[in-house]
């Protein structure tokens, strides 16, 4: 069977509680369970463990992941969210988004700890990176290509070029799949989608209406990546 392909929605420091469950209760009962396609909401720390339980008990076939996690083990690291404790949540992380390592000043190195950390205990780390020259740690199961003048911008890199980077990205990690993110839409998707080195996309802003989200799922549905 041919890999699946990825649409991933990152909310950021958007939606309480309740709008992050409304948009579950929205998008999950029209979601399709396919082998070929996986769908994954990464809303705000403090609404994961509602959403993860809407999920569950809605049967839905959506992936919840959260948008960073710590460095460290548990223990006395006030204010982090360990792996560990994720792990009842949580089966993704976004991993090094460049919003965290503008705002935060988050390096290489820690990155490379939050992927050993989440490996650890089975979550699926998502590393963003600026492009073939981001080091990736090793083991990285999928790796986001989301340049930064793409993200939240409305100027998406061309689908030809994220192919290209993807390409690069697979000569030194040929196991690892290569998403792309930075202003994709659902009138844009269509053609990350159709590249052949691209395992699906990263998508923010246009997450955050389920309506919008739900055109993106129809678009990723009907593509054919057999
Ligand atoms: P955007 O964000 O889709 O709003 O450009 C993507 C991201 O930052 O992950």
């Amino acid at each position: 069977m041919s890999k699946p392909v990825y649409i991933i929605a990152n909310f950021k420091s958007n939606k309480s509680i309740s709008e992050s469950i409304a948009w579950v209760e929205a998008v999950g009962p029209k979601l399709e369970k396919r082998d070929d396609l996986v769908v994954v909401v990464c809303p705000p720390f403090t609404d994961l463990s509602e959403v993860k339980h809407a999920v569950t008990v809605g049967h839905y076939p959506l992936q919840v992941g959260s948008q960073d996690l710590s460095p460290f083990d548990e223990g006395a690291y006030t204010g982090e969210e360990s792996a560990n404790l994720l792990k009842d949540v949580v089966s993704f992380a976004i991993i090094g988004h460049s919003e965290r390592r503008q705002n935060f000043n988050e390096t290489n190195e820690q990155v490379a700890e939050k992927v050993h950390q989440a490996l650890s205990v089975g979550i699926t780390p998502v590393v963003c990176v600026q492009g073939a020259d981001t080091p990736i740690p090793d083991q990285s199961p999928i790796v986001a290509y989301e340049p930064i003048f793409a993200i939240g911008s409305g100027q998406p890199d061309t689908p030809q070029n994220a192919n290209n980077v993807a390409d690069q990205i697979k000569q030194s990690h040929p196991q690892t799949a290569v998403l792309y993110g930075g202003s994709v839409n659902e009138e844009n998707l269509k053609a990350y989608l159709e590249q052949p080195m691209i395992d699906g996309c990263l998508i923010g802003g246009a997450t955050l209406d389920p309506e919008q989200f739900l055109k993106i799922i129809e678009v990723a549905y009907s593509q054919s990546w057999q």
